[in-house]
């Protein structure tokens, strides 16, 4: 098996190898390594003697101390994540998407410090910086996700972080990132980015200067629809604070839960290729529709992010909206109804395609979302195109 540290492999390879460390796969005394890093279940891990116990030290967190702490299936998953993105230290990983998210914000903020939030955040990450953040003291500025370099213009003595999420969720907005994260460096502000869309594959966060990427695992990561995980990967400075807080707050993810991650992320690479074509075979038949307002999808030309998305990722995933023209919410219902191939439900990233409403001019308070026609957010699976854009002719034949 090939160096798993080795800094000259591929992202395909190393969604292959990464994780799969000689020490987690196998064991001289039985003669052979397996394929997987098995399934360590544990709470307690038992020691040779006392002195051995109170050798370990309980700083240790990449060898056996308790259960709490992971076991190599957890290591494992970890090790493949933070192999994924040049530049980081390491990679923490939380029950789910919106767990990270939390444990982000609270390890890097105290009271009295001051967040730049983009508008185009998932809800539940901004319904925690409106709830907890908020009762702890830390105040929260939504900015405009399109903001670009005038992000500087926002960041006030009291900023300790700006968070980004790009494309944003429902509207899809395209954020300058590495314009954001010159600001932010140039005013020794740390930034935070939601990830999930384009997951390291796409967009090699830390590699344009974010110091904390996240990832909801539950998405195309896990891709199957049956985990829940989120990871934060982070340099080597923002890292042991992330770790301190996690161990503070006792979060902890399943070792069989990390192997269904690591089983999806062996295929991320293939997967998020048919995942792209499909999706944007959606999405160039969805704008020719008579019955469509607009497609948003940052790989079709015309979408206003396609500029800066054709700059800093190399290539899309199958999350994309669009609005049906002069339709209302019952007609809305009618569409999203007759699709057969699209099961109606949140999440996205698996195998299998999904339809669901959205509304973001209920979530938005620093732009305003003023289209008045009502959006459908697809997830796009895998299955035959020409299968899924029949499926969509039927929701357009029931408005
Ligand atoms: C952009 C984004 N971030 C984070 C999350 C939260 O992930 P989870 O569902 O794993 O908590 C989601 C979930 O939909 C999401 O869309």
């Amino acid at each position: 098996m090939s160096d798993p540290d080795d800094k000259n492999l591929r992202p395909a390879t190393k969604l292959v190898q990464g994780g799969r460390r000689p020490e987690w796969t196998g064991d001289p005394r039985l003669g052979g390594a397996v394929v997987n890093p098995p399934v360590w279940r544990a709470s307690t891990i038992l020691y040779d003697n006392v002195a051995d116990l109170k050798a370990r030290g309980h700083a240790t967190h990449d060898k056996l101390y308790y259960g709490r702490r992971g076991t190599p299936t957890v290591w494992a998953l970890a090790d493949a994540l933070t192999g994924m993105e040049p530049g980081a230290e390491g990679t923490l990983l939380y029950p789910s998407g919106v767990a990270a998210n939390s444990a982000g914000l609270l390890a890097l903020l105290s009271p009295g410090d001051h967040l730049l939030m983009a508008d185009s955040a998932y809800e539940p990450t901004r319904a925690f910086c409106d709830g907890m953040l908020a009762r702890m003291g830390v105040r929260t500025t939504y900015y405009d996700p399109l903001v670009g370099a005038g992000i500087a213009g926002l960041i006030e003595p009291e900023t300790r972080l700006i968070f980004l999420e790009s494309p944003g969720s429902l509207t899809f907005e395209v954020q300058d990132v590495p314009a954001i994260v010159a600001a932010a460096r140039e005013r020794g502000v740390l930034t935070l980015l939601d990830n999930t869309w384009a997951t390291p594959l796409l967009f090699p966060a830390l590699a344009q200067g974010v110091d904390v990427a996240m990832m909801s695992l539950t998405k195309y990561a896990g891709g199957h629809s049956d985990v829940m995980m989120g990871s934060l990967t982070a340099t080597r400075a923002v890292w042991p604070r992330l770790r301190q807080a996690a161990y503070q707050l006792g979060q902890a993810v399943s070792p069989d839960d990390c192997a269904a991650v690591l089983r999806g992320l062996r295929t991320l690479d293939v997967r998020m290729a048919r995942h792209g074509a499909n999706g944007l075979a959606v999405a160039n038949w969805l704008a020719a529709r008579p019955e469509v307002g607009r497609v948003l999808h940052p790989a079709l030309p015309g979408d206003p992010g396609h500029a800066i998305w054709s700059r800093d990722f190399t290539g899309t995933s199958g999350l994309l909206g669009f609005t049906l023209k002069g339709t209302d919410d019952a007609g809305r219902a009618r569409f999203i109804d007759a699709l057969s191939l699209f099961g109606i439900g949140f999440s996205w990233g698996g195998y299998e395609s999904l339809a669901v409403p959205g509304d973001p001019a209920n979530i938005r308070t620093a732009t305003s979302w003023t289209d008045p026609d009502p959006l459908v957010r697809l997830s796009v699976g895998l299955e035959d195109p020409a299968d899924l854009i029949a499926d969509l002719a039927h929701g357009f034949a029931a408005l």
